[in-house]
């Protein structure tokens, strides 16, 4: 649904989007992540329309984007990392504003306002002015700005910046909510840990380069992290874990606090801990696999610490 060749953005002499590749496939949210001055907002701006790449070519639903901007930009909704001063405007104004803009039939626009603004729980706030809304109600009315078009691609710059935690779980459900109405959704952030759960697949960006890109199974692997296991018993841990390190499927098992933590050996599953431990009279009490902590595989990832 999105696919970025070879892109390059250059400012000057500053790269601030070299040799971009990627593709985002129908239906999935992409996680764009990356630190301050990464390229994130350049590479979106650019699928936007919003700014033309020096090399390279970027296509949405098969439209190029430098070449068709206008069938792309009603393909796409696209909120930017900042919101602008509205002075004075009320919420469905707005929201006319840019149903207006988009050439929306006159009749049509009331329902789509009314959808738009259910959708974003805003309702009860459509007589509200803009200005007045809290930051997460804002946020929530950029979303319901994109989606005024109905737009099968949803490009959005660091949606739940500066929201407190509450706000961002509320703006995570409807990005959900979005979709299971079968958006293709590029969203950026820093904040890993936020988009862990929501996204199918994710994109690194560090000094305009792609320094990953892949599912978070992919960032486990590539953490050595596939074949860990984390175990607890109720107790004796050094025993079981003595016990689990005689089997040949695992490699090492040593106990950490009241933890077991079990490296398997190359190949094989965790199938048989949990038979091995109860029939050997231990009561297993937890069997995960290693949590990844996005922040180290950020840290990871683009220091090359791991291959
Ligand atoms: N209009 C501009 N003129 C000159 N340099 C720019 C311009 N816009 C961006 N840059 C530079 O391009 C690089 C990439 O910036 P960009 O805004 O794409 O990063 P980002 O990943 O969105 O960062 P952030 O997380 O801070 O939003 C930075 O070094 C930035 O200073
Ligand atoms: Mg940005």
């Amino acid at each position: 649904m999105i696919e970025i060749k070879n892109l390059s953005k250059y400012y000057g002499r500053l790269g601030a989007v070299v040799g971009l590749n990627l593709r985002i496939a129908q239906g999935e949210i992409f996680g764009f992540i990356g630190p301050n001055g990464a390229g994130k907002t350049t590479t979106m701006r650019v699928l936007a329309t919003l700014l033309t790449p020096n090399s390279g070519s970027a296509f949405i639903d098969g439209l190029d984007v430098t070449k068709q901007g206008r069938e792309v930009r009603r393909r796409i909704g696209y909120m930017p990392d900042v919101m602008g001063v509205y002075d004075d405007l009320k919420v469905f104004e707005y929201l006319e504003f840019f149903a207006a803009a988009y050439k929306i039939p006159l009749r049509q626009r009331q329902p789509i306002i009314d959808g738009v603004l259910e959708l974003t729980d805003l309702t009860g706030k459509r007589a509200a002015l803009v200005d007045s809304l809290s930051r997460g109600m804002q946020q929530r009315l950029q979303l319901a700005r994109v989606l005024v078009h109905d737009p099968k691609v949803l490009i959005l710059d660091e949606p739940a910046s500066g929201l407190d935690p509450r706000a961002r779980i509320e703006i995570r459900e409807l990005l959900k909510e979005l979709r299971r109405m079968g958006k293709t959704i590029m969203i950026s952030s820093h904040i890993l840990s936020e988009l862990a759960e929501l996204c199918d697949h994710f994109g690194i960006i560090e000094r305009g380069r792609l320094v990953f890109d892949g599912t978070f199974e992919e960032i486990r692997r590539r953490m050595g992290l596939q074949n860990k296991v984390r175990v607890r018993v109720a107790d004796r841990p050094e025993e079981a874990a003595a016990a689990l390190a005689a089997l040949p499927q695992v490699a090492e098992a040593r106990v950490v606090q009241d933890t077991i933590l079990v490296t398997l050996a190359d190949g094989t599953t965790d199938g048989l801990i949990a038979e091995t431990l109860v029939r050997a009279g231990f009561k297993l009490l937890a069997l995960q696999p290693e949590e990844v902590k996005l922040d180290d595989a950020f840290m990871a990832l683009t220091e090359g610490k791991v291959q």
